[in-house]
């Protein structure tokens, strides 16, 4: 089949590299030539586990292109997939001027029978509004079919995800266009459900707020657990045994971050509003979500009696989960400007985001090189990301470079037997007891 994607972010470029690895001819599309011309050199502009071999392998079968041109990227597809971001407004409510961009662009070149679909994370309704476009913008003579096809991978694992899918969502008005995705699909044997348009829509909402709803659970129940002296991890794999509630997404932490999670909860609270629909349980899952993020500051503090002035953390990951380089909402902005503020010396270490964190946090806290330079003279260390490195450090050699080793494991993530062996240490992680 030949299929067209505009945009080449992580959905795009990851949707389009897995459809030619199942044997579609695949052009991708952006307006961004710099990042077109590492695309066709197979360099992939984001870092993902996989993506360049996955590109390398495909451009070179000839199943694989890249252009800036829409009209040399649209000639002859059969299905047209839009992929373009859908950022967060100020107001919270999803900002859909690149896919309305997009689809202006798009138009004019459309063919007799095109079916265009939106994996970009829109608003009920969009696939509605965007047809409207196309129409308006379009040749008399076709015929556009919406199809909603919400996508549903994770940074960091988006190839895995895409490939071994728990399922495909196929919404559209046209039996026809349904079919013809479902078709594309096929190779890759994932079960595919098949809805309304603004069902689709929902579903990917409706998904990640649950998910999201899921991890502020869990960190309610693990900021109670240190209350009573329980242990959050027993608890959760405890709850996670029951099959209706599933072990999956009940890790305590520091709250989720990313660009996703953070912007899907706020455009559904909006969309709630709009449509004066009560729903608070976003608003609560908004809300300990941004006390989680600052959680570790207020143990630092708390351990400190108050003051930190002065004193060098070490802070031991950047990015917003372990595998990317992605640093948008990750709860470490907050604490490395809440830390800076109470006169704190940040010290940060990780071993992929350094340069895009210098961009969101600045200067303000020192980036260090390796591990072990972040820790050196350190009063205290926060583990904020769960990266490999992390959580196979070696603890009792802290000793040796630390003032004294205290560490806040932000991310429950540390060696236990390791650590309950160690000397002269002191451990505090979230929801559980201190060692
Ligand atoms: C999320 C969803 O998991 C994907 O299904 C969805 O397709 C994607 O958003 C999207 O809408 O594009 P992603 O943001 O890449 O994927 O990352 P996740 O692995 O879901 O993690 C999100 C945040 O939740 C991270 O900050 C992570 O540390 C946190 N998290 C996750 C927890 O704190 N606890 C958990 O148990 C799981």
């Amino acid at each position: 089949m030949k299929v067209a994607i505009l945009g080449t972010g992580y959905v795009g470029l990851s949707t389009g590299v897995s459809l030619a690895e199942i044997g579609h001819q695949v052009c991708c599309i952006d307006v961004d030539e710099a990042k077109i011309n590492q695309l066709q050199q197979g360099i992939s502009p984001i870092y993902e586990p996989g993506m360049e071999e996955f590109l390398t392998r495909n451009i070179a079968a000839g199943r694989l292109r890249f252009t800036t041109s829409h009209r040399q990227g649209v000639a002859g597809a059969e299905i047209v997939i839009l992929a373009v971001g859908t950022p967060q407004r100020e107001d919270g409510s999803a900002d859909l001027t690149y896919l309305v961009e997009a689809a202006k662009d798009l138009a004019a070149y459309l063919e007799q029978e095109t079916i265009v679909v939106i994996k970009s994370t829109v608003p009920v309704g969009t696939n509605d509004e965007v047809r409207k476009i196309l129409e308006a913008n379009c040749h008399e003579d076709v015929s556009v079919k919406m199809v909603a096809n919400p996508e549903f991978l994770r940074q960091g694992s988006a190839l895995k995800d895409t490939l071994e899918a728990d399922r495909i969502i196929i919404g559209s008005d046209h039996q026809q266009a349904a079919s013809k995705v479902k078709e594309m699909y096929s190779p890759l044997k994932v079960p595919c459900m098949l809805t309304s348009v603004r069902s689709a829509e929902m579903i990917k909402y409706a998904s990640n707020a649950f998910l999201a709803t899921k991890i502020s659970f869990i960190n309610a129940v693990a900021n109670l657990c240190e209350a009573v002296g329980a242990d959050v991890t027993d608890v959760a794999k405890g709850m996670g045994m029951d099959k209706r509630i599933g072990n999956h997404f009940l890790n305590a932490g520091i709250g989720y971050g990313g660009s996703c999670f953070p912007k899907d909860v706020k455009a559904l609270w909006h969309t709630t509003r709009n449509e004066e629909v009560d729903f608070g349980v976003l608003a609560e899952t908004m809300r300990i979500n941004d006390e989680q993020q600052v959680r570790l500051v207020k143990k630092t503090l708390k351990r400190f009696a108050g003051d930190v002035s002065g004193k060098k953390i070490a802070m031991l990951g950047l990015s917003f989960k372990p595998e990317t380089d992605d640093m948008r909402e990750a709860p470490s902005i907050k604490i490395a400007q809440e830390l800076t503020k109470l006169g704190a010396h940040v010290a940060a270490y990780d071993p992929v985001a350094t340069k895009n964190a210098k961009r969101v946090i600045g200067e303000s806290i020192s980036y260090a090189d390796t591990l072990l330079e972040a820790v050196t003279d350190a009063d205290a260390v926060l583990v904020v990301t769960e990266w490999q490195e992390m959580k196979q450090m070696d603890i009792a050699s802290l000793g040796e470079v630390m003032k004294q080793v205290i560490i806040f494991d932000g991310r429950n993530c540390l060696d236990e037997e390791q650590l309950r062996n160690c000397k002269n240490i002191e451990y505090h992680p979230i929801g559980r007891p201190a060692i």
